[in-house]
């Protein structure tokens, strides 16, 4: 029997990972609400593999933690694993596994979906109505088609947002350090500096690493088109949230999408709506007309939830099994 400890369980894991499940009695999995960081390490004593999500604290002490604890598996959940010290889990023997790719339309779809919503201000045009405020004052859009949108990140999540975008009769150029075949008929590779400076729709689509951390700087969002849309669902910290704020100051952007931003780590998945914020960011972006923001919530569908459940659970049989695949991170 593998026991599978599941830190910060939500209702929806519960259900998709139980479903999946079902008729196998050769793997136990305690749910707890906990997020994983130090503090919470210790609950995992006597489980051979623990599953976690994007904000957990996998770093270097966690990690020791889990080897005095016996635990030779850390399952993430998710394509991302920033917050992972792999180097740290591959000296103390941990394996790390993750689900690289679970329904990249989910993301994408979501991207489009916050580039619609503050292009057309659909955020105010819903509270507006249900105020009884029919007036179109605050809430004139632009129009997407024969637009140019600029794709960072080419990979699985960047190429469905590319087809996507085609779809709405965009121009689309494109920045990745490799190239993807698959779009060539209808993407054109440019550098970064490029795509700053001719893109109307700016969307993010590569991983957080040394060389993407605050990518969207002052420095780069000077050089954008003025009215641009940024959209940013891959990790928060690609943007360096407090110039991006002086950037909006500028009025540089005609909006702004983020389902995920530098803050975001304290406030996922909270209800903080009775709370005051001491020092907050994401209060002050909030604060702005043009801005939209959701909770790291790409992944959030039907399809991708059950193909992260297989995905994670298959990867708990093979680690337990010695098997090295392409999901292993360490
Ligand atoms: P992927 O690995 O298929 O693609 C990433 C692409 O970024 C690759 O083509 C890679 O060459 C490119 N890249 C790497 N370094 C770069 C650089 N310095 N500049 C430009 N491009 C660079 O990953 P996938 O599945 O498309 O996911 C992208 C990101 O989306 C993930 O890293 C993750 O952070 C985020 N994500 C967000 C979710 C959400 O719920 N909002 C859910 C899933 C993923």
């Amino acid at each position: 029997m593998t026991r599978l400890l599941f830190y910060s369980a939500k209702i929806y894991d519960r259900k998709s990972f139980d479903q999946v499940l079902e008729g196998r009695d050769d793997i136990q999995v305690d749910y707890i609400d906990h997020e994983l960081e130090p503090r919470t390490a210790t609950l995992a004593e006597g489980y051979d593999a623990v599953c976690a999500f994007v904000n957990a604290d996998v770093g270097s002490e966690t990690l020791e933690i889990f080897a005095k604890e016996g635990v030779k598996v850390v399952l993430m959940r998710c394509a991302g694993f920033n917050n992972v010290d792999t180097k740290k889990a591959a000296e103390l023997g941990i394996v790390v596994k993750r689900v690289p790719s679970y329904s990249p339309e989910s993301v994408a779809e979501l991207a489009m979906a916050l580039a619609l919503a503050v292009n057309r201000r659909v955020y105010k045009a819903y509270n507006k109505v249900r105020e009884n405020d029919y007036t179109l004052t605050g809430l004139r859009g632009t129009l997407m088609h024969g637009k140019t949108a600029g794709i960072v990140g080419t990979g699985k999540i960047g190429a469905a947002m590319c087809r996507i975008c085609r779809g709405f009769g965009m121009n689309i150029i494109a920045y990745d350090k490799y190239e993807n075949a698959d779009l060539k008929d209808f993407v054109t590779y440019v550098s970064f500096d490029e795509l700053l400076a001719k893109s109307d729709l700016i969307s993010l689509h590569c991983p957080l690493m040394d060389d993407t951390y605050h990518m969207i700087n002052i420095e780069t969002i000077k050089k954008m088109k003025d009215g641009v849309i940024l959209i940013n669902t891959s990790r928060g910290a690609l943007i360096d949230t407090d110039e991006l704020v002086e950037g909006i100051r500028m009025n540089k952007f005609f909006g702004v999408g983020l389902d995920v931003y530098e803050e975001e780590a304290g406030n996922l998945y909270v209800d903080h709506s009775d709370d005051i914020m001491a020092h907050s960011v994401t209060a002050r972006l909030l604060s702005f007309p043009n801005v939209m923001i959701t909770s790291h919530q790409g992944f959030y569908t039907v399809e991708a939830l059950q193909a992260i459940a297989e995905t994670t659970l298959q990867n708990l049989t093979d680690a337990m099994e010695g098997r090295k695949t392409p999901n292993d991170v360490a």
